[in-house]
C-alpha cells in the first residue's frame, strides 16, 4: 500500500471512532478537510440506515458532501447550540492545541467549534506533534489592507521574538475563504507559546481569525499503525 492510501486508511479509521460518540438526535458540527470528510460519509451511512441526527457544516464544501449523502442539515443561525463537534487538524500538541486551517476553512470551523459543548478531532498519527509550527499557521485576513495587516503580524511576530515568513495563499492569484477573505500562511518552527502568540494575532485589526485551536479539542481521535488512540485533554488544561 502507498504512504498516502495507508494514512487515507488511517483517517477513516480514526473517524469510524469518532461514530461511537455520536448519539441519535444529537446537533453535530461537521468538520471540513480530508478527514472530516470520511465521518461525513460515514455518518450518512447511519442515517441512509435511519440514524437521526441535524448537522451544521464548517465550510461550503462539507455541506455540499453532506447533503448530497442525505444528512439533514440546519444552518448555525438555526442551530446555534451544538452538542459535538468532529473536525480534522493539521496539528495537534500534547495539550491538544491545534493547527487547523490548511483547507481554508479556519473561521467557520472555529466558530462551529465554539458552539459545540464538545469537539473531537480525528486525525492519523502523523499529525500528533510534540510542538506545533511545523505547519505553516493559516491567519484569515481581510483583503483591504492587506500589507497594513500583514506588517502587523510581523510586529508581532518580533515582540514575540519569532522568526518566520509570511506567505499569501495562492500567490498572485489569492485563495479567497468561504467568507470572501485571504489566508497568509505563516511558516514559524516550533511556536514556544502558543496561547501567547494567539493572544498577541486575536486584536489586530484585519485579521479576521487564526488558525491557533486553543482549549476547543476535548478528544482527539488519533489512529496509527498500532491501532486508535483515544486522548482526552488534561483536565488542567480544560477551561
Ligand atoms: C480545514 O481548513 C482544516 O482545518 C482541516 O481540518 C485540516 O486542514 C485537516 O485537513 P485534512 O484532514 O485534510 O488533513
Amino acid at each position: 500500500m502507498t504512504a498516502g492510501a495507508d494514512s487515507d486508511r488511517l483517517k477513516r479509521e480514526a473517524a469510524q471512532r469518532a461514530l461511537d460518540l455520536v448519539e441519535p438526535g444529537m446537533r453535530l458540527g461537521l468538520g471540513s478537510g480530508t478527514t472530516a470528510s470520511h465521518f461525513v460519509d460515514l455518518l450518512g451511512d447511519k442515517v441512509a440506515a435511519g440514524f437521526d441526527v441535524l448537522c451544521v457544516a464548517t465550510s461550503e464544501a462539507t455541506a455540499t458532501q453532506a447533503k448530497a449523502r442525505g444528512i439533514p442539515m440546519a444552518t448555525l443561525d438555526e442551530l446555534p447550540e451544538l452538542d459535538l463537534t468532529v473536525d480534522g487538524a493539521d496539528e495537534i500538541d500534547p495539550q491538544l492545541r491545534l493547527i487547523k486551517g490548511g483547507g481554508g476553512a479556519l473561521l467557520r470551523e472555529k466558530i462551529v467549534a465554539a458552539a459545540s459543548q464538545r469537539m473531537a478531532v480525528i486525525a492519523d498519527a502523523s499529525k500528533l506533534v510534540p510542538h506545533l509550527g511545523a505547519f505553516p499557521l493559516p491567519v484569515e485576513v481581510v483583503p483591504f489592507g492587506l500589507t497594513a495587516t500583514r506588517r502587523h503580524i510581523e510586529r508581532a511576530f518580533a515582540d514575540l521574538g519569532i522568526a518566520g515568513s509570511i506567505r499569501l495563499r495562492g500567490g498572485t492569484r489569492p485563495f479567497v475563504t468561504d467568507g470572501g477573505h485571504f489566508i497568509l500562511d505563516c511558516s514559524l518552527g516550533a511556536i514556544a507559546d502558543p496561547d501567547r502568540l494567539a493572544e498577541a494575532l486575536s486584536p489586530i485589526p484585519g485579521v479576521v481569525e487564526h488558525g491557533l485551536f486553543i482549549d476547543y479539542a476535548r478528544t482527539a481521535i488519533i489512529a496509527g499503525a498500532g491501532g486508535v488512540e483515544v486522548l482526552d485533554r488534561p483536565p488542567e488544561t480544560r477551561n
